[in-house]
């Protein structure tokens, strides 16, 4: 079977040269000018290089591993499947609008999965050149230093991930005031922009919580190997189990702040 002869560490290693290659890429094209567009709405933004970038990963998969499956946001791309297929979950850019008006606080995600499994995941910001990596049951490290276990943190004494949107969208009453009171109980909420890189600091410490009402695959697929390694939850904000296959809410957290969290929602 696949799974007991893949090394998985081999693979991280070669997926972090992949995403090194990404990531010269993207210093340089930063350089030139950026052809924008829009997807959803008005404010979801893409570049031609975030499919440029998506391209040159998609390629060097290919190359090593021609039998994998490459799911990514950009383009065309096959839709996840809990299946033997081993398959990279790929984001180019995460956090697009930083990348156009910030140029800062944007990642290259990549996440490794088998029959709905995460086996590896890697987010690395560009610009601070963090390197966030894990393999599953070998830990997940911080550029080489091993992360330790989060241990519980008082709610108010969180630090969460919030984007202010949500407390003004389409989510119905009922969750908009449980958003409040969770902003009004907690010690401070931040907003960086990017899914994968916010999930990767509650993996690290950085923050206890980062909560989204509709994220796709390629947004956490790396992120959820990292908290999975530092005993943090990742479920749906009902509290149900997050499937790697689907479009969903997204609740990352240390496990006590993920059930004062979801207590506050009920
Ligand atoms: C987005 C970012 C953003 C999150 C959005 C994502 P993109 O990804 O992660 O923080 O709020 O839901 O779509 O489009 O920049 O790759
Ligand atoms: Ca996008
Ligand atoms: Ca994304
Ligand atoms: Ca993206």
């Amino acid at each position: 079977m696949e799974t007991q002869q893949m090394n998985w560490s081999a693979l991280k290693d070669e997926a972090v040269s992949f995403v090194k290659t990404a990531a010269t890429r993207i210093v340089d094209v930063e350089r030139e000018s950026l052809h924008i567009d829009t997807k959803e709405d008005a404010d979801d933004l893409v570049t031609d290089k975030d499919i440029e970038i998506q391209r040159l990963m998609t390629d060097q998969i290919r190359k090593f591993y021609p039998t994998h499956r490459i799911v990514g946001e950009e383009g065309d791309h096959d839709d996840v499947h809990n299946d033997d297929t081993i398959t990279w979950i790929i984001d180019p850019i995460d956090g697009t609008t930083n990348f156009v008006h910030q140029s800062m606080n944007y990642c290259v995600s990549v996440g490794i999965y088998q029959r709905g499994i995460g086996y590896v995941g890697i987010v690395y910001d560009v610009k601070s050149e963090e390197w966030f990596t894990a393999v599953r049951g070998l830990g997940a490290y911080m550029n080489g230093k091993r992360l330790p276990k989060r241990a519980s943190v008082p709610f108010e004494q969180a630090i969460l991930g919030f984007n202010a949107r949500w407390l003004v969208g389409k989510a119905d009453e009922s969750l908009k005031q449980g958003f409040q009171t969770i902003v009004r109980d907690v010690r401070a909420v931040r907003s960086y922009g990017s899914a994968a890189l916010e999930s990767a600091y509650v993996a690290a410490g950085r923050l206890d919580g980062y909560m989204s009402l509709r994220l796709s695959p390629w947004d956490f697929a790396a992120a959820k190997v990292l908290l999975e390694e530092t005993g943090c939850e990742c479920v749906k904000v009902d509290g149900s189990p997050i499937s790697i296959e689907d479009q969903s809410t997204y609740l990352a957290a240390v496990p006590n702040v993920s059930q004062e969290f979801l207590s506050r929602l009920q």
